[in-house]
């Protein structure tokens, strides 16, 4: 772990699976924030499609989305002159690690995520795969050496078991990885589905009308879908833990994260007001937030030269730090390191 003697910066590492749509939760918890900070650190954001497949999706549409998923976190302000973007297939390591990982990462600790607890309940068949999900993460964050992981409230778990992972393994080959921390925002770590406001929103089900705001989606829908938001039957407009009001508050929460005002500016501007006016102001803002992403995003998607060196860029930028760390990795576990052989 000789980084400490080249590190400049606080090196961030995330990233967002190529399933479903992205939507206003993965923007306000995490790559909004990402795109703030980027320019005081050393950023890695991945798109993750090994973890995509852990279930099953269509060749096809796994493409597009790990394609949307890319112009999406340039449209949202990550730039990619600064901050690495990069396909997760395409660095090899991430594979490699993972496998030395496993050999370190009792199932107990695997079973015990409710993630896997949460998925693998409702499907017939669950894979190997599933259950590896978080050594697979544990991987992406510990081949960069990354001080920081910026995720939602639902990540913190896997970060988490990424530091045990990553301290075990120092423990038994000698100090090797960084162990990171995940950070998690004060408010927009759990935007709830507009549909049942108990729970949080998901990629998985942005599809299913009046869940989720999809970064996609025009106007209308937007307006469609706040206007029918579960709310309850009160008349009050304030920011609150009471899970009776979490529809509100939701609502409350994208408007603070959106606009920047104070809680105390916003209870005031809406005092007196309906659920009504709420929405539609809710609605607005959502939408004003958006169209310069969809701008963009369109613009990127129609002109796929571009994006395309984006990530051929990225695939190399990181390569150049997750190969030799890995090389480290197979050294410290007494892998045979391989002659050089002429000509390859
Ligand atoms: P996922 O959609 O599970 O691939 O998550 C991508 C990123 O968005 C992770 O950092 C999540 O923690 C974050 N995220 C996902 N859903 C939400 C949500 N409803 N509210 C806030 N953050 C979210
Ligand atoms: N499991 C994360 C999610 O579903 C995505 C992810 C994969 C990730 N590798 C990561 C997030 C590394 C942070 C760091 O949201």
């Amino acid at each position: 772990m000789n980084r400490e003697k080249t590190k400049q910066k606080t090196r961030v590492f995330s990233g967002v699976q190529p399933s479903g749509d992205l939507h206003i939760g993965n923007y306000l918890g995490a790559i909004r924030r990402w795109a703030a900070e980027q320019y005081l650190k050393e950023n890695y954001f991945c798109i993750v499609d090994m973890h995509a497949i852990t279930v099953y999706q269509d060749p096809e549409v796994l493409r597009r989305k790990t394609r949307d998923v890319a112009a999406l976190y340039v449209a949202c302000g990550i730039d990619p002159a600064i901050s690495t973007i990069f396909i997760q297939s395409h660095v090899p390591a991430h594979a490699e690690c993972t496998w030395i990982l496993n050999c370190v990462t009792p199932v107990g600790w695997l079973v015990r995520m409710t993630q896997y607890k949460v998925k693998s309940a409702v499907q017939e068949s669950v894979s190997t795969g599933l259950l590896d999900y978080p050594v697979l993460q544990a991987s992406d964050i510990l081949l960069y050496d990354a001080d920081e992981v910026p995720v939602g409230e639902d990540q913190k778990q896997h970060v988490e078991l990424t530091r045990d992972i990553a301290q075990r393994f120092n423990r038994l080959y000698g100090e090797t990885f960084v162990v990171p921390e995940p950070r998690l925002p004060a408010s927009g770590a759990r935007i709830r589905a507009f549909n049942d406001p108990t729970r949080k929103m998901s990629k998985s089900e942005a599809q299913v009308r009046g869940h989720a705001v999809r970064l996609v989606d025009p106007p209308d829908e937007i307006r469609m879908v706040i206007k029918r938001a579960v709310t309850d039957t009160g008349r009050e407009i304030r920011f609150s833990d009471d899970p009776q009001k979490a529809g509100v508050n939701n609502l409350l929460e994208i408007y603070e994260l959106l606009t920047a005002e104070s809680r105390l500016d916003i209870e005031a501007h809406f005092a007196g007001k309906g659920y009504a006016e709420l929405k539609e102001e809710v609605a607005e803002v959502i939408i004003e937030a958006l169209r310069p992403i969809q701008e963009r995003y369109q613009s990127l998607i129609s002109d796929p030269a571009e994006l395309d060196d984006i990530l051929a860029d990225g695939a190399a930028r990181a390569s150049a730090v997750a190969g030799p760390k890995v090389q480290e990795i197979k050294a410290r576990v007494g892998f045979l390191q391989k002659k050089p052989c002429e000509g390859l």
